[in-house]
């Protein structure tokens, strides 16, 4: 199938996007390619994307056009690149691009792939069993009408509804619509609320799939840089009020990927610069279980605005994420116009599940504490194995979420995923996390697997960044 033209990337510009490609000086095709091909995984160079003529790249990168041309033969033989007479080359999307490691992990394993360190996803824990027993038990009772609930079942609406009570936020259960999770939750926003070319404020790094959606709905993502894991919050409220964005998307409550959690004083001055600016947050609380310290937890950031914010919650994190279900709380009138906006995508949430959600969050206290309890020793687990094998490499312990934000020390993430994807084990590429730029020198590690599979990940990954470092590269710093 041909691949819609995405535009076409100049000598120059390549170059550089390809910034210091040739490690320690040593200029190889080998190095090329990998360069190249983490440029296309990192989605700087989408498929589609016109490739300049190889005697000009050669030129403008200080290479011979053999060495260009050896790169290129490889990429095309990957099918990262393909080619035609008189047309040129341009960027392919390769038979597996489903399974590389930046496409979020959504995909089939590879072969030789054993650890998916990609994604911060836990497997069901025993409650979720459970909860499918007891309501397959009364299932057929509830065998009644057409089934179809826009906005969800009413009493997994009270259930949410009242979680929200209980942590400070009256919620009237008309304010909350299920959706088939968080993320379904965000799109549905941003198509009702967003028009093409408006802007949307992002922490920076911020959460992969929330930039593909704000890209998707061609909104124009206005990153704040999160300073040395933490928000600035004046810095927000700068950009709140020069860039005028229309939505601001944040996860305060274990930011996906520092883990950082938003102080109660934070939240406060920024739930005033977003009515006074009139932007509405959307405030991603996909992670706000995931609490691994022992602190009385923070309000939820729309008790600070609520007028201004839309709360997007998760079954995911705190049970399963193949139950796949979320919801959003806003207000009536909002949550009106998205279940009327709803009915053009998918007419609502399978009420088997929405039961079984129901169910677990009337016992979902105790679930927590477990689930808690069992990612905490995980956490440690995953510290302790890093301190042993990569003693050098640096983060702060988040105080809640599923995954370290590392700093590796160099400029050498993208070449330490493709090492350790030939070790079976699938990383995020970190560009996935920037708007601009690539975070080459940092790695978001999960762990959110059992513990044997996080030591053996933190093994491998050690391997294959000692197999780096052996080449010299790992020492550069730029
Ligand atoms: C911050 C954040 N938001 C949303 C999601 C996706 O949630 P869901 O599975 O409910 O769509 C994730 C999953 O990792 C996440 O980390």
């Amino acid at each position: 199938m041909e691949i819609p033209e995405a535009g076409r990337v100049g000598a120059e510009s390549m170059a550089r996007l390809l910034g210091n490609w040739s490690p320690a000086g040593r200029p190889s095709a080998e190095a090329l390619h990998s360069a190249l091909r983490r440029l296309v995984l990192a989605g700087q160079l989408p498929p589609g994307t016109r490739l300049p003529p190889e005697r000009e790249l050669a030129r403008r990168i200080g290479a011979s056009r053999n060495l260009v041309t050896g790169a290129l033969d490889r990429l095309r033989e990957q099918g990262f690149v393909r080619s035609r007479r008189g047309a040129g080359s341009w960027i392919g999307l390769p038979p597996t691009a489903g399974g590389t490691a930046d496409s979020g992990g959504w995909y089939p394993p590879r072969e030789g792939e054993s650890i998916n360190f990609a994604q911060a996803t836990p497997a069901a824990p025993t409650e979720v069993f459970e909860a499918v027993e007891r309501v397959s038990e009364e299932f057929p009772a509830r065998f009644h009408g057409h089934g179809y609930q826009p906005q969800g079942l009413t009493e997994l609406r009270e259930r949410v509804a009242r979680r929200f009570e209980e942590r400070g936020l009256p919620t009237d259960p008309d304010q909350v619509l299920i959706t088939n999770g968080a993320q379904h939750a965000f799109a549905l926003v941003l198509r009702t609320l967003l028009m093409p070319g408006q802007r949307v404020l992002l922490e920076h790094p911020t959460y992969p799939n929330a930039l593909e959606a704000v890209r998707g709905v061609r909104a124009l993502p206005l990153p704040v840089p999160m300073v040395e894991g933490r928000w600035d919050v004046e810095l927000l409220e700068a950009t709140l009020a020069q860039g005028a964005p229309r939505l601001a998307y944040l996860v305060p409550d274990f930011h996906n990927p520092t883990g950082a959690l938003m102080s109660a004083a934070e939240r406060e001055r920024l739930g005033d610069a977003l009515r006074r600016h009139r932007t509405t947050a959307v405030v991603d609380e996909t992670l706000v279980d995931i609490d691994l310290s022992d602190e009385e937890p923070p309000p939820p950031l729309a008790a600070f605005a609520e007028s201004r914010t839309i709360t997007v919650g998760s079954a995911s994190k705190s049970f399963w994420g193949g139950l796949r279900l979320g919801w959003l709380r806003a207000p009536h009138e909002l949550v009106q116009r998205m279940v009327l906006g709803r009915a053009a995508i998918d007419l609502g949430s399978p009420v088997f599940e929405q039961l079984v959600l129901a169910e677990l969050l009337e016992h979902a206290d105790e679930a927590s504490r477990r689930n808690r309890a069992r990612i905490r020793c995980r956490r440690d687990c995953l510290v302790t194995a890093l301190r042993e094998h990569r003693p050098r490499w640096t983060f702060t312990l988040p105080e809640g979420g599923l995954s370290l934000w590392c700093h590796i020390g160099s400029r050498r993430a993208g070449r330490l995923v493709a090492a350790a994807e030939q070790r079976g084990v699938r990383l995020a590429s970190p560009g996935r996390f920037a708007v601009e730029g690539d975070f080459e020198d940092r790695l978001r590690l999960p762990y959110s697997l059992p513990e044997d599979r996080l030591r053996q990940a933190v093994r491998r990954i050690a391997e294959a960044d000692g197999s780096l470092t052996d080449s010299g590269a790992s020492d550069l710093v730029t």
